[in-house]
């Protein structure tokens, strides 16, 4: 889908550094009007109420590690967070419980699979496989360390608040919507009870993950969320350190692999950054020690990601150098210099 987003700015190759803010900001409009007609794919409706959401909207935003932002659209419409709070919760749980332990009881690996599959929890022996599915951000909320579904929820929603830098609020009628129908998460909960990779109770968890999800946010928020990742953890709109530059590591590496589900290899592939998509529109894609592009845009393709906001992640990638694996040969003169 990526065969026409040529762009017609340089190939900027790495460069540790954002280019001249003008630039940034000329940039993000152009991404924004080029896609802003794209018409294709279905909003997601098997969370009834994300049915009802507007096709046309479209907010994009890219902020950098300074708290600097440049936006276009949308970008104060509201929308649940949806399957991106994956990301944070997981980086939540590794500052608590460390590398490893997250490592061992969760995963890393991509499942291959759609992002509600039982079959990869059976194909792996009841492993969750890694974070940023649904069986892995329910085992993943049951680690947050708590004597009680409420107390979960609350260091879940105040932890996001931080990465935000706001107090995020639950949107009810998305939390209402889903809890009345999320009979295959209840399912998974349970199968992974069965498996003894749940300590708490499998429905209550799976309540946290719901409330988790409704979390209301912007595509602005993404992007100060996404760019606290991008900064070693420290939020660039309010100074605060939210997790460790470790946890930012890892949560980045596991985001590579598993953001974008079984398009997590074609996604690096096109546009070499780790990013988290959820299922009513937003996109939020890092670029260490740079900043974080934020995108809501609910027409999605068939693996659940925006249509919109992966091709406006695919040229701001491209047009402001932010793949990580782009590199240019350095002349023998310049490498001479640089080790005198
Ligand atoms: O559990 C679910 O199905 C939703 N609350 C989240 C799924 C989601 O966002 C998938 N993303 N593309």
């Amino acid at each position: 889908m990526f065969e026409h987003d040529a762009v017609d700015v340089e190939q900027r190759a790495l460069t540790g550094a954002l280019p001249p803010r003008s630039h940034v900001a000329e940039l993000v409009a152009e991404a924004h009007a080029r896609y802003a007609g794209l018409d294709e794919g279905e909003v997601a409706d098997y969370i009834p109420v994300l049915g009802a959401a507007d096709p046309a909207r479209f907010g994009l935003s890219v902020v950098d590690i300074e708290g600097t932002s440049h936006e276009v659209g949308g970008v104060g419409d509201t929308f649940s967070i949806q399957s991106i709070s994956k990301a944070f919760v997981f980086a939540l749980v590794c500052e608590e419980l460390g590398h490893e332990a997250v490592h061992d009881r969760v995963g890393v690996n991509n499942t291959g699979l759609a992002f509600n599959s039982v079959m990869a929890i059976e194909l792996n022996g009841g492993s969750p496989m890694n974070p940023m599915v649904n069986a892995g951000a329910i085992a993943t909320t049951a680690l947050v360390p708590a004597a009680s579904a409420e107390e979960r929820w609350e260091l879940v929603r105040g932890g996001l608040s931080r990465f935000a830098g706001r107090e995020l609020e639950l949107d009810n009628t998305v939390y209402r919507s889903e809890a009345e129908t999320n009979h295959r998460n209840r399912a998974i909960g349970r199968l992974l009870q069965s498996y003894g990779r749940l300590d708490p109770d499998p429905l209550e968890t799976v309540d946290v993950y719901t409330r988790q999800c409704a979390l209301s946010v912007t595509a602005h928020d993404l992007a100060v969320m996404g760019a606290t990742l991008a900064a070693g953890g420290v939020n660039p709109a309010t100074g605060e350190q939210v997790v460790s530059a470790e946890v930012c590591r890892d949560t980045l590496t596991v985001l590579a692999s598993c953001g974008m589900y079984e398009r997590s290899g074609e996604w690096l592939f096109e546009i070499g950054l780790p990013a988290k998509s959820g299922v009513s529109g937003g996109i939020v894609a890092v670029a260490p020690g740079k900043g974080a592009v934020g995108t809501y845009s609910p027409l999605l393709d068939p693996a659940g990601n925006s249509i919109r906001g992966q091709r406006a992640c695919a040229y701001l990638s491209r047009a402001l150098g932010l793949n990580l694996f782009a590199s240019i040969h350095r002349g023998a003169s310049e490498l001479e210099a640089s080790h005198v």
